[in-house]
């Protein structure tokens, strides 16, 4: 029997009683719980849980070499980088979760989708709640032609998107952002909890009953989270995030969730006048600018997903003035924690005095390394800015440093190898394991961070 339940949402955490209390009983504040109600899809018959829209017959078993694979199989994106990382292209009835820091260009990607889409005959609407409908004309105008099949709905009622995809017809749905949208039976403010939370279960109500793909935009924190209760996360079928530092021109899209394919994959874009292009040739933002012959310089051979891809990491060392905070530690593109730990390593192998110096590392065109493999690069780079010497021009480096200053080996070291042979390096430094490299390439078998100063050049 469908029941029309009426319940209370916690507007900061997002947590549900079902009756009204003075404190929340998730996060325990005071006078934060409001009163919520069942989307209007709920409302209008359909019970919580059930994805059926008014008057559609109920689903029948179906066997399952019956099951029509094309029906649920992705649609291109109409840009093959982000196909990469979606295997394929957006699944009809999923749901995708795009963050990115403010500017990084998650709009103007996804308004190259769109515009892709329609431009191929299937109408795509853009719900925009962040911007009026001729600013999203204008960029639409920059970023190419502006084809007719392209709707736009400058809202922020969430409940009335159903009915735009409806009218309009649209395959693909992009609303922009998740945060500024709201509903108006949930008696709390744009962006908050519960709001968050209520608009993405009516929007994933949709996607599954309209069959059509949608892409909810969601703002990061400070440090990288999507801002919005987690659940946010869970309830969606694929996180995306878009990546890149706002001076450089390289942007990074990388899937942290994804229901209907592998995780990890990378697709890298490059943002001009035009918007997001894919980059062919990521090393010319990569190693362009390198000089070899400069101490602090070295060049990491790490894998993204199942992709290689060799990033120039640099490192500075100066003498700290004395003070009260002791000496700066800074990292881009890296974790400082992780810069910290194997100063520590490095520190205590060598004797480099690195306790008394100022240490700033960082990864060249906006590239974020999060993999351990990127260890050895580092305390390559550092050993060679404090010794005033530097790493052999033709040399990569990869291998994850252990507490004790050994060197462990990391997965994928084939694929480096035959990706640092391609680009013209003939050495690496590597974990004493290593496999063999391919022909023409010298292995550096490192065995402990102390063997560090024998790999520089005098
Ligand atoms: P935007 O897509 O609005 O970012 P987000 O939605 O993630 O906040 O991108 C804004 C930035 O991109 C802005 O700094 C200008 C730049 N940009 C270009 O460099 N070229 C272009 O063609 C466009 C449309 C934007
Ligand atoms: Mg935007």
């Amino acid at each position: 029997m469908v029941t029309t339940r009426t319940g209370f949402r916690c507007g900061t955490c997002g947590a549900e009683a079902p009756r009204w209390s003075g404190r929340c009983p998730g996060c325990g504040a005071w006078n934060t719980l409001l009163e919520s109600r069942p989307p209007p899809a709920a409302a209008g018959g359909c019970g919580e849980g059930q994805l059926r829209p008014r008057g559609r017959p109920p689903a029948v078993p179906t066997a399952i070499t019956a099951v029509d694979l094309e029906a649920a199989g992705p649609v291109p994106t109409g840009l093959a980088e982000l196909d990469r990382v979606l295997g394929g292209g957006f699944v009809p009835g999923s749901v995708t979760l795009l963050g990115g820091e403010p500017g990084v260009g998650k709009s103007t990607l996804l308004l190259q989708v769109l515009a892709a889409h329609a431009a191929a005959g299937a109408p795509a609407l853009l719900v925009c709640a962040e911007e009026s409908a001729s600013q999203v004309r204008l960029r639409a105008g920059r970023l190419g032609t502006v084809p007719d099949d392209l709707y736009v709905l400058a809202e922020t009622d969430a409940s009335a998107i159903p009915e735009a995809v409806d009218r309009s017809g649209a395959r693909l749905v992009v609303v922009d952002s998740i945060q500024a949208v709201a509903d108006p039976a949930v008696g709390a403010p744009a962006g908050s909890p519960s709001q968050v939370r209520a608009c993405a279960e009516l929007l994933v109500t949709m996607a599954k009953t309209a069959e059509v793909p949608v892409v909810l935009v969601g703002h990061v924190t400070k440090d990288g989270a999507l801002a919005g209760p987690r659940l946010l996360e869970h309830l969606v079928d694929t996180v995306l995030s878009v990546e890149g530092d706002r001076h450089h021109a390289l942007r990074a899209v990388r899937a942290a969730k994804h229901r209907f394919g592998p995780t990890g994959e990378l697709g890298l874009f490059e943002m001009g006048d035009g918007g997001l292009s894919a980059v062919a040739d990521p090393y010319r933002l990569l190693l362009g600018d390198r000089r070899p012959s400069q101490p602090g310089s070295s060049v990491v051979a790490a894998v993204e997903g199942r992709r290689p891809l060799l990033v120039e990491v640099q490192a500075l060392v100066g003498t700290s003035p004395c003070g009260p905070t002791g000496p700066r530690r800074q990292a881009q593109g890296l974790d400082t924690g992780r810069l910290s730990v194997l100063l520590a390593v490095l520190d205590r192998a060598l004797g480099l005095g690195l306790g008394r110096t100022d240490v700033f590392a960082s990864v060249v065109g906006g590239v974020r390394l999060s993999e351990p493999a990127s260890d050895l690069a580092v305390a390559l780079a550092v050993a060679s800015a404090a010794g005033g010497r530097p790493v052999p021009p033709d040399m990569v480096a990869f291998g994850e440093v252990g507490l004790g200053g050994e060197l462990r080996q990391v997965a994928q070291a084939e694929r480096r190898l035959q990706e640092a042979a391609r680009l013209g390096f003939h050495r690496a430094a590597v974990p004493a394991g290593c496999c063999p490299g391919p022909p023409g390439m010298q292995l550096v078998r490192v065995d402990a961070v102390g063997d560090l100063p024998a790999l520089l050049a005098v």
